[in-house]
């Protein structure tokens, strides 16, 4: 079984609702038809936009960048995993470091959003990864593990065909400072040793995407390391001609 490969774009909170309509038509007629999954992922209010256009390309998916932990009720504010289902999107990111940092969102935390996206049916990206100080001091692989550990260990075997996951290195993260292609392999080759160890073969199959300041130059040297299945993108994923060559770095 080969594993899937992704290009995913996480446009985070840019775009007024007609520059995203027309970024979505350009991507539309400039990303080719291929066996890449490429995944929208939305601010919500343009989930339904979106999952409307991309009907008829079965390469494109469409996702959020968060659901609540909570299933419905009174949470002002708040946007439950049902709601993006119900307008068309099927996956969700979990665990950005925007949202890690931001809104100091705990393993528990993340672990209820992933209950949710899974009862809701979505599909999950789960993304990890260490902060500068903790790459300096050498802890960056027990950060990865850690993370992985703490919040995945909540999972059954049955969840996993439904989830991929994202290193993002915080450090490379809107900052034009990649992680190496060497770097990149060391670090998912230990997270998929993590993830078979966890949930067995079928853990080890899991879609590992890279992403922080991957864009149309860097990708190909990324997307060429053994255990790199793609990549979650920010900046370069707001310009169609950028992601269509992201898109075809594979
Ligand atoms: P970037 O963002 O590509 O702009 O670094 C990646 C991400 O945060 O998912």
């Amino acid at each position: 079984m080969s594993r899937k490969k992704i290009a995913a774009a996480n446009w985070k909170m840019n775009l007024s609702y007609t520059e995203a309509s027309t970024l979505l038509d350009q991507l539309l007629e400039v990303c080719p038809t291929n066996a890449i999954n490429k995944i929208i992922c939305a601010p919500f209010p343009y989930l339904h936009l979106c999952s409307e256009k991309i009907a008829g390309r079965i390469d494109f998916s469409v996702g959020a960048q968060d659901c609540s932990a909570h299933a419905k009720g009174a949470y002002t504010g708040e946007t439950s995993a049902a709601m993006i289902t119900s307008c068309g999107a099927s996956y969700v990111i979990v665990g950005h470091s925007e949202r890690r940092t931001y809104h100091r969102e705990s393993s528990e935390h993340l672990l209820g959003k992933i209950h949710q996206a899974f009862s809701a049916n979505l599909n999950v990206i789960f993304c990890i990864g260490e902060v500068l100080a903790q790459r300096k001091a050498g802890e960056h692989k027990d950060v990865v593990v850690n993370q992985l550990l703490e919040v995945l260990s909540g999972l059954g075997k049955e969840h996993i065909s439904k989830l991929t996951l994202a290193y993002e290195p915080v450090w490379a993260i809107g900052t034009g400072e990649t992680a190496t292609p060497e770097q990149a392999q060391e670090m998912h080759a230990i997270i998929r040793n993590q993830m078979n160890a966890m949930f067995g073969d079928e853990g080890g199959q899991v879609a590992i995407l890279y992403g922080g300041s991957c864009n149309a130059k860097n990708a190909k040297e990324l997307f060429a390391c053994n255990d790199v299945d793609g990549g979650l993108i920010g900046g370069a994923s707001l310009i169609a001609d950028d992601f269509a060559t992201i898109t075809t770095s594979f």
